[in-house]
Protein backbone atom coordinates (compact mmCIF):
# COMPACT_ATOMS: atom_id res chain seq x y z
CA UNK A 1 0.00 0.00 0.00
CA UNK A 2 0.74 3.89 -0.36
CA UNK A 3 1.02 6.22 2.84
CA UNK A 4 1.33 9.82 1.99
CA UNK A 5 2.86 11.99 5.14
CA UNK A 6 1.85 15.24 5.15
CA UNK A 7 4.61 17.87 7.38
CA UNK A 8 8.26 18.32 7.47
CA UNK A 9 9.54 18.19 10.82
CA UNK A 10 11.02 15.62 13.08
CA UNK A 11 7.41 14.16 13.93
CA UNK A 12 6.92 13.33 10.39
CA UNK A 13 10.13 11.74 9.81
CA UNK A 14 9.66 9.55 13.47
CA UNK A 15 6.24 8.56 11.74
CA UNK A 16 7.85 7.67 8.35
CA UNK A 17 10.39 6.05 10.32
CA UNK A 18 8.05 4.21 11.88
CA UNK A 19 5.85 3.44 8.86
CA UNK A 20 8.80 2.23 7.19
CA UNK A 21 8.70 -1.12 9.63
CA UNK A 22 5.21 -1.63 8.68
CA UNK A 23 5.32 -5.03 6.85
CA UNK A 24 2.16 -3.84 4.33
CA UNK A 25 3.68 -0.46 3.14
CA UNK A 26 5.44 -0.59 -0.02
CA UNK A 27 5.73 3.42 -0.93
CA UNK A 28 6.06 6.41 1.53
CA UNK A 29 5.76 10.01 0.18
CA UNK A 30 5.94 12.87 2.80
CA UNK A 31 5.44 15.81 1.48
CA UNK A 32 7.59 18.28 1.74
CA UNK A 33 9.78 16.65 4.47
CA UNK A 34 13.02 17.32 4.80
CA UNK A 35 16.51 15.87 4.83
CA UNK A 36 15.68 12.87 7.52
CA UNK A 37 12.43 11.94 5.46
CA UNK A 38 14.01 11.11 2.39
CA UNK A 39 16.31 7.94 3.68
CA UNK A 40 12.93 6.58 4.31
CA UNK A 41 9.86 8.07 2.08
CA UNK A 42 9.91 10.04 -1.17
CA UNK A 43 9.82 14.04 -0.78
CA UNK A 44 7.33 15.81 -2.74
CA UNK A 45 7.53 19.60 -2.93
CA UNK A 46 4.51 20.30 -1.96
CA UNK A 47 3.23 22.79 0.51
CA UNK A 48 1.02 21.27 3.86
CA UNK A 49 -1.87 24.13 3.16
CA UNK A 50 -1.71 23.06 -0.77
CA UNK A 51 -5.09 21.14 -0.08
CA UNK A 52 -5.91 21.44 -3.66
CA UNK A 53 -2.70 20.38 -4.94
CA UNK A 54 -2.29 17.24 -1.93
CA UNK A 55 -5.85 15.99 -2.86
CA UNK A 56 -4.96 16.03 -6.63
CA UNK A 57 -1.96 13.91 -5.82
CA UNK A 58 -3.36 11.43 -3.89
CA UNK A 59 -5.81 10.67 -6.07
CA UNK A 60 -3.11 10.63 -9.12
CA UNK A 61 -1.23 8.53 -7.23
CA UNK A 62 -4.24 5.94 -5.88
CA UNK A 63 -2.39 7.12 -2.47
CA UNK A 64 -4.36 4.26 -0.11
CA UNK A 65 -3.78 6.34 3.38
CA UNK A 66 -2.74 9.48 4.59
CA UNK A 67 -1.63 10.64 8.07
CA UNK A 68 -1.51 14.72 8.60
CA UNK A 69 1.16 16.08 11.17
CA UNK A 70 0.69 19.86 11.37
CA UNK A 71 -1.97 21.82 12.78
CA UNK A 72 -3.05 24.60 9.73
CA UNK A 73 -4.33 21.82 7.12
CA UNK A 74 -6.01 20.24 9.86
CA UNK A 75 -7.90 23.60 11.13
CA UNK A 76 -8.25 24.59 6.90
CA UNK A 77 -10.58 20.99 6.64
CA UNK A 78 -8.15 18.70 4.60
CA UNK A 79 -9.53 15.77 6.12
CA UNK A 80 -13.09 16.70 5.06
CA UNK A 81 -11.75 17.36 1.74
CA UNK A 82 -10.31 13.89 1.46
CA UNK A 83 -13.05 11.75 2.89
CA UNK A 84 -15.27 13.83 0.18
CA UNK A 85 -13.57 11.98 -2.51
CA UNK A 86 -13.31 9.03 -0.79
CA UNK A 87 -9.70 8.65 0.25
CA UNK A 88 -8.67 7.40 3.70
CA UNK A 89 -7.14 10.14 5.77
CA UNK A 90 -6.20 10.43 9.47
CA UNK A 91 -6.53 13.32 11.42
CA UNK A 92 -9.04 15.55 12.64
CA UNK A 93 -11.97 17.39 10.64
CA UNK A 94 -12.51 20.54 10.32
CA UNK A 95 -14.85 20.90 12.78
CA UNK A 96 -12.67 18.48 16.04
CA UNK A 97 -9.97 21.03 14.77
CA UNK A 98 -11.25 23.66 16.95
CA UNK A 99 -10.43 21.80 19.84
CA UNK A 100 -7.03 22.80 19.23
CA UNK A 101 -7.28 26.34 17.12
CA UNK A 102 -9.76 28.01 19.84
CA UNK A 103 -8.85 27.84 22.96
CA UNK A 104 -12.17 29.58 24.17
CA UNK A 105 -14.05 26.53 22.30
CA UNK A 106 -11.81 24.03 24.09
CA UNK A 107 -12.23 25.50 27.52
CA UNK A 108 -16.11 25.69 26.99
CA UNK A 109 -16.17 21.83 25.87
CA UNK A 110 -14.16 21.40 28.94
CA UNK A 111 -16.69 23.76 31.44
CA UNK A 112 -19.99 21.64 29.61
CA UNK A 113 -18.49 18.09 30.19
CA UNK A 114 -16.77 19.00 33.48
CA UNK A 115 -13.39 18.21 32.67
CA UNK A 116 -10.98 19.35 35.13
CA UNK A 117 -9.46 22.48 34.45
CA UNK A 118 -7.93 26.00 35.31
CA UNK A 119 -10.92 28.45 36.04
CA UNK A 120 -11.39 31.19 33.59
CA UNK A 121 -13.00 34.00 32.09
CA UNK A 122 -12.92 34.84 28.30
CA UNK A 123 -13.45 38.66 27.39
CA UNK A 124 -13.55 40.17 23.61
CA UNK A 125 -13.64 43.97 25.20
CA UNK A 126 -9.78 45.03 26.70
CA UNK A 127 -11.66 47.13 29.26
CA UNK A 128 -13.88 44.32 30.32
CA UNK A 129 -10.90 42.18 30.68
CA UNK A 130 -8.63 44.90 32.70
CA UNK A 131 -12.06 45.07 35.08
CA UNK A 132 -11.85 41.02 35.51
CA UNK A 133 -8.07 41.58 36.35
CA UNK A 134 -9.46 41.46 39.59
CA UNK A 135 -10.68 38.48 40.18
CA UNK A 136 -7.97 36.92 39.59
CA UNK A 137 -4.33 36.10 42.07
CA UNK A 138 -0.76 36.95 40.15
CA UNK A 139 0.89 35.42 38.76
CA UNK A 140 -2.12 34.91 36.16
CA UNK A 141 -2.24 33.02 32.85
CA UNK A 142 -3.38 35.03 29.19
CA UNK A 143 -3.98 33.31 25.98
CA UNK A 144 -4.76 34.51 22.67
CA UNK A 145 -7.96 32.35 21.24
CA UNK A 146 -6.54 31.56 17.75
CA UNK A 147 -3.32 29.54 16.77
CA UNK A 148 -0.29 31.64 17.50
CA UNK A 149 2.47 29.15 16.68
CA UNK A 150 2.95 28.67 20.64
CA UNK A 151 3.49 31.64 21.41
CA UNK A 152 0.09 32.96 22.57
CA UNK A 153 0.06 32.35 26.32
CA UNK A 154 1.73 34.66 28.48
CA UNK A 155 1.95 33.69 32.45
CA UNK A 156 1.67 37.50 34.23
CA UNK A 157 3.46 37.94 37.81
CA UNK A 158 2.40 41.52 38.15
CA UNK A 159 -1.28 43.64 36.68
CA UNK A 160 1.39 45.76 34.86
CA UNK A 161 2.41 43.03 33.20
CA UNK A 162 -0.64 41.48 32.36
CA UNK A 163 -2.57 45.24 31.29
CA UNK A 164 0.36 45.37 28.70
CA UNK A 165 0.27 41.94 27.30
CA UNK A 166 -3.92 42.31 27.11
CA UNK A 167 -3.12 45.73 25.28
CA UNK A 168 -0.14 44.06 22.90
CA UNK A 169 -3.03 41.22 21.83
CA UNK A 170 -5.86 43.38 21.80
CA UNK A 171 -5.26 46.71 20.82
CA UNK A 172 -2.02 46.23 19.19
CA UNK A 173 -2.85 43.18 17.53
CA UNK A 174 0.30 41.72 17.72
CA UNK A 175 -1.06 37.79 16.80
CA UNK A 176 -3.75 39.46 14.44
CA UNK A 177 -7.54 38.23 14.17
CA UNK A 178 -5.89 35.09 16.81
CA UNK A 179 -5.76 37.42 19.82
CA UNK A 180 -9.07 39.29 19.28
CA UNK A 181 -10.42 37.01 21.90
CA UNK A 182 -9.11 36.42 24.71
CA UNK A 183 -9.02 34.39 28.00
CA UNK A 184 -7.61 35.14 31.20
CA UNK A 185 -6.93 32.01 33.57
CA UNK A 186 -5.94 30.57 36.71
CA UNK A 187 -2.18 29.93 37.19
CA UNK A 188 -1.79 26.14 38.05
CA UNK A 189 1.44 24.96 40.11
CA UNK A 190 2.36 21.20 39.04
CA UNK A 191 4.40 18.94 37.07
CA UNK A 192 3.38 19.08 33.07
CA UNK A 193 2.31 15.72 31.28
CA UNK A 194 1.48 15.13 27.72
CA UNK A 195 -0.73 12.68 27.18
CA UNK A 196 -1.50 11.39 23.48
CA UNK A 197 -4.46 9.42 22.48
CA UNK A 198 -5.48 7.44 18.67
CA UNK A 199 -8.73 8.81 18.57
CA UNK A 200 -11.08 5.97 16.83
CA UNK A 201 -14.54 7.04 16.09
CA UNK A 202 -14.25 9.27 19.04
CA UNK A 203 -13.50 6.54 21.15
CA UNK A 204 -10.15 7.77 23.23
CA UNK A 205 -7.06 5.20 23.43
CA UNK A 206 -4.47 6.35 25.54
CA UNK A 207 -0.53 5.95 24.07
CA UNK A 208 2.13 6.42 27.08
CA UNK A 209 2.81 9.65 28.58
CA UNK A 210 5.48 11.93 27.68
CA UNK A 211 7.21 15.22 29.31
CA UNK A 212 8.34 17.45 26.64
CA UNK A 213 10.78 20.51 27.74
CA UNK A 214 9.63 23.84 26.00
CA UNK A 215 11.83 26.42 27.06
CA UNK A 216 15.22 27.08 25.52
CA UNK A 217 17.56 27.34 28.37
CA UNK A 218 18.34 24.95 31.07
CA UNK A 219 16.41 24.73 34.10
CA UNK A 220 13.65 25.79 32.49
CA UNK A 221 14.77 29.78 31.31
CA UNK A 222 14.40 31.51 28.53
CA UNK A 223 11.48 32.40 25.82
CA UNK A 224 9.05 28.93 25.15
CA UNK A 225 10.04 27.24 22.05
CA UNK A 226 8.51 24.21 19.80
CA UNK A 227 9.92 21.39 22.42
CA UNK A 228 13.49 21.23 22.42
CA UNK A 229 13.44 17.64 24.28
CA UNK A 230 11.39 15.18 25.67
CA UNK A 231 10.94 11.95 27.22
CA UNK A 232 8.96 8.85 27.93
CA UNK A 233 7.05 7.52 29.98
CA UNK A 234 6.73 10.74 32.44
CA UNK A 235 7.79 9.06 36.24
CA UNK A 236 4.59 10.46 37.84
CA UNK A 237 2.59 7.99 35.47
CA UNK A 238 1.49 5.35 37.92
CA UNK A 239 -1.63 3.31 37.74
CA UNK A 240 -3.54 5.66 40.25
CA UNK A 241 -3.36 8.83 37.89
CA UNK A 242 -3.88 6.28 34.82
CA UNK A 243 -7.32 5.71 36.43
CA UNK A 244 -7.62 8.92 37.41
CA UNK A 245 -7.23 10.23 34.09
CA UNK A 246 -9.71 7.74 32.51
CA UNK A 247 -12.41 8.92 35.25
CA UNK A 248 -11.84 12.53 35.10
CA UNK A 249 -11.34 13.06 31.76
CA UNK A 250 -11.05 10.52 28.67
CA UNK A 251 -14.28 9.53 29.57
CA UNK A 252 -15.73 13.07 30.31
CA UNK A 253 -13.97 14.07 26.65
CA UNK A 254 -15.45 10.88 24.50
CA UNK A 255 -18.98 11.88 25.84
CA UNK A 256 -18.21 15.74 24.75
CA UNK A 257 -17.09 14.64 21.30
CA UNK A 258 -20.12 12.97 20.71
CA UNK A 259 -21.87 14.82 22.03
CA UNK A 260 -20.76 17.50 20.22
CA UNK A 261 -20.38 15.51 16.65
CA UNK A 262 -16.42 16.02 17.00
CA UNK A 263 -15.86 12.48 16.11
CA UNK A 264 -12.78 11.65 14.06
CA UNK A 265 -9.84 9.20 13.57
CA UNK A 266 -6.79 10.66 14.68
CA UNK A 267 -5.12 11.93 17.45
CA UNK A 268 -5.86 13.77 20.52
CA UNK A 269 -2.99 15.18 22.66
CA UNK A 270 -3.78 16.59 26.05
CA UNK A 271 -1.64 18.90 27.80
CA UNK A 272 -1.68 18.22 31.36
CA UNK A 273 -0.43 20.15 34.76
CA UNK A 274 -0.84 17.51 37.70
CA UNK A 275 -1.78 19.48 40.39
CA UNK A 276 -2.10 18.80 44.02
CA UNK A 277 -5.87 18.39 43.58
CA UNK A 278 -5.48 16.49 40.72
CA UNK A 279 -4.81 15.97 37.27
CA UNK A 280 -6.21 19.09 34.97
CA UNK A 281 -6.42 19.89 30.94
CA UNK A 282 -4.06 22.66 29.74
CA UNK A 283 -5.09 22.14 26.46
CA UNK A 284 -6.06 20.31 23.46
CA UNK A 285 -4.33 19.32 19.87
CA UNK A 286 -5.58 17.39 17.51
CA UNK A 287 -2.50 16.27 16.22
CA UNK A 288 0.91 14.18 17.10
CA UNK A 289 3.08 16.19 19.27
CA UNK A 290 6.56 17.44 18.67
CA UNK A 291 8.88 16.17 19.97
CA UNK A 292 6.88 13.64 21.65
CA UNK A 293 6.43 11.45 18.91
CA UNK A 294 9.89 11.33 18.31
CA UNK A 295 9.97 9.60 21.94
CA UNK A 296 6.67 7.38 21.35
CA UNK A 297 7.36 5.74 18.11
CA UNK A 298 10.25 4.47 19.27
CA UNK A 299 8.48 2.48 22.17
CA UNK A 300 5.82 1.43 20.15
CA UNK A 301 6.14 -2.33 19.02
CA UNK A 302 2.84 -2.83 17.68
CA UNK A 303 2.80 -1.67 13.66
CA UNK A 304 1.78 1.87 13.55
CA UNK A 305 -0.17 1.72 9.71
CA UNK A 306 -2.24 -1.45 11.62
CA UNK A 307 -3.52 1.26 14.59
CA UNK A 308 -3.92 3.52 12.19
CA UNK A 309 -6.32 1.38 9.90
CA UNK A 310 -8.16 -0.05 12.87
CA UNK A 311 -8.53 3.34 14.55
CA UNK A 312 -9.95 4.28 11.13
CA UNK A 313 -12.42 1.12 10.90
CA UNK A 314 -13.21 2.09 14.56
CA UNK A 315 -11.58 -1.14 15.56
CA UNK A 316 -9.12 -0.17 17.87
CA UNK A 317 -8.60 -1.03 21.18
CA UNK A 318 -6.23 -0.54 24.09
CA UNK A 319 -5.17 -3.95 23.55
CA UNK A 320 -3.80 -2.94 19.95
CA UNK A 321 -1.17 -0.86 21.35
CA UNK A 322 1.72 -2.76 22.74
CA UNK A 323 5.28 -0.68 24.12
CA UNK A 324 8.37 -1.39 25.08
CA UNK A 325 9.16 -1.09 29.05
CA UNK A 326 12.32 0.88 27.98
CA UNK A 327 12.91 4.45 28.43
CA UNK A 328 13.05 7.05 25.32
CA UNK A 329 14.65 10.08 25.30
CA UNK A 330 14.75 12.97 22.57
CA UNK A 331 17.63 16.15 22.76
CA UNK A 332 16.79 18.74 19.84
CA UNK A 333 19.87 20.69 18.41
CA UNK A 334 18.70 24.30 17.32
CA UNK A 335 20.35 26.87 15.26
CA UNK A 336 21.33 29.90 16.46
CA UNK A 337 18.93 32.81 17.39
CA UNK A 338 16.42 29.98 17.55
CA UNK A 339 13.20 30.58 18.84
CA UNK A 340 14.04 34.46 17.20
CA UNK A 341 15.22 34.74 14.02
CA UNK A 342 17.84 32.16 12.95
CA UNK A 343 20.69 31.12 10.93
CA UNK A 344 19.74 28.23 8.54
CA UNK A 345 22.40 26.59 5.43
CA UNK A 346 24.88 25.47 7.75
CA UNK A 347 26.56 22.01 7.03
CA UNK A 348 26.07 19.17 9.38
CA UNK A 349 28.61 16.62 9.96
CA UNK A 350 29.39 14.08 12.66
CA UNK A 351 26.30 11.94 11.91
CA UNK A 352 28.26 8.53 10.80
CA UNK A 353 29.89 8.91 14.38
CA UNK A 354 27.11 8.44 15.98
CA UNK A 355 26.44 5.04 17.68
CA UNK A 356 24.68 2.39 16.85
CA UNK A 357 21.62 2.87 19.56
CA UNK A 358 21.27 6.69 18.54
CA UNK A 359 18.61 7.08 16.32
CA UNK A 360 18.23 10.42 14.80
CA UNK A 361 15.26 12.41 13.55
CA UNK A 362 15.82 15.38 11.73
CA UNK A 363 13.36 18.32 12.54
CA UNK A 364 14.58 21.28 9.82
CA UNK A 365 17.58 19.56 7.71
CA UNK A 366 17.71 19.94 3.86
CA UNK A 367 20.37 18.10 1.35
CA UNK A 368 21.80 19.61 -1.51
CA UNK A 369 24.67 18.03 -3.98
CA UNK A 370 24.89 15.17 -1.25
CA UNK A 371 25.66 17.30 1.83
CA UNK A 372 23.26 17.74 4.88
CA UNK A 373 22.83 21.30 5.94
CA UNK A 374 20.25 22.92 8.33
CA UNK A 375 17.38 24.39 7.27
CA UNK A 376 15.13 25.36 10.26
CA UNK A 377 15.53 27.04 14.23
CA UNK A 378 15.32 22.99 15.41
CA UNK A 379 17.40 20.88 13.75
CA UNK A 380 17.59 17.41 14.79
CA UNK A 381 16.17 15.18 17.51
CA UNK A 382 18.73 13.28 18.73
CA UNK A 383 16.97 9.44 20.10
CA UNK A 384 17.85 6.68 22.17
CA UNK A 385 15.82 3.33 23.66
CA UNK A 386 17.41 2.27 26.91
CA UNK A 387 16.78 0.25 30.02
CA UNK A 388 16.46 3.68 32.24
CA UNK A 389 16.08 7.24 31.87
CA UNK A 390 19.47 7.91 33.38
CA UNK A 391 21.36 5.21 30.86
CA UNK A 392 19.23 7.30 28.33
CA UNK A 393 20.40 10.49 28.86
CA UNK A 394 24.51 9.14 29.29
CA UNK A 395 24.03 7.77 26.03
CA UNK A 396 22.90 10.61 24.51
CA UNK A 397 24.97 12.96 26.27
CA UNK A 398 27.90 11.05 25.09
CA UNK A 399 27.12 11.31 21.66
CA UNK A 400 25.67 15.23 21.34
CA UNK A 401 29.40 16.63 20.34
CA UNK A 402 30.44 14.36 17.74
CA UNK A 403 27.42 16.36 15.40
CA UNK A 404 28.40 19.78 14.52
CA UNK A 405 27.17 22.60 12.79
CA UNK A 406 28.18 26.57 13.17
CA UNK A 407 25.84 28.17 16.12
CA UNK A 408 24.66 24.56 16.88
CA UNK A 409 23.09 24.68 20.55
CA UNK A 410 21.19 22.37 22.76
CA UNK A 411 19.68 22.30 26.33
CA UNK A 412 22.36 19.93 28.39
CA UNK A 413 19.73 19.11 31.31
CA UNK A 414 16.78 17.27 29.54
CA UNK A 415 15.55 13.91 31.14
CA UNK A 416 16.99 15.52 34.44
CA UNK A 417 13.59 15.98 36.56
N1 LIG B 1 -3.23 27.70 33.68
C1 LIG B 1 -1.91 27.54 33.57
N2 LIG B 1 -1.14 27.48 34.67
C2 LIG B 1 0.20 27.33 34.58
N3 LIG B 1 0.87 27.23 33.42
C3 LIG B 1 0.16 27.28 32.28
C4 LIG B 1 -1.27 27.43 32.28
N4 LIG B 1 -1.70 27.45 31.00
C5 LIG B 1 -0.61 27.31 30.23
N5 LIG B 1 0.51 27.21 30.98
C6 LIG B 1 1.91 27.06 30.49
O1 LIG B 1 2.01 27.63 29.20
C7 LIG B 1 2.35 26.63 28.23
C8 LIG B 1 1.61 26.91 26.93
O2 LIG B 1 0.22 26.88 27.15
P1 LIG B 1 -0.77 26.02 26.27
O3 LIG B 1 -2.14 26.19 26.82
O4 LIG B 1 -0.22 24.64 26.18
O5 LIG B 1 -0.74 26.76 24.88
P2 LIG B 1 0.14 26.60 23.54
O6 LIG B 1 0.80 25.26 23.56
O7 LIG B 1 -0.86 26.77 22.47
O8 LIG B 1 1.11 27.74 23.58
C9 LIG B 1 1.97 25.31 28.90
O9 LIG B 1 2.71 24.26 28.38
C10 LIG B 1 2.26 25.60 30.36
O10 LIG B 1 3.65 25.46 30.61
MG1 LIG C 1 0.90 23.55 24.61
Amino acid sequence: MKVLVIGSGGREHALCWKISQSKGVSKIYCAPGNGGTQQVAQNIDMDPNDIDGLLKFALDESIDLTIVGPEDPLAKGIVDRFEEKGLRIFGANGRSAQLESSKIYAKEFMEKYEIPTARYGRYGNIDEAIERLKDFQYPLVIKADGLCLGKGVVICDTKEMAMETLKAMMEDRIFGAAGENIIIEEFLEGAEASLLCFVSQGRLIPMESAKDYKQIYEGDEGPNTGGVGCYSPSEHFNEELKARIDGEILSSIELGLKHEYLSYNGVLFIGLMLTERGPKVLEFNVRFGDPETQVLMPRLESDIVDIIQKAIDGNLTRGGLAWTGRSCLTVVNTSKGYPGEYEKGKEIKGLDELGQHIIVFHNGTEVKDGRLYTDGGRVMSITTLANSLEEARDSIYKDMDRISFDGMYFRGDIGKM
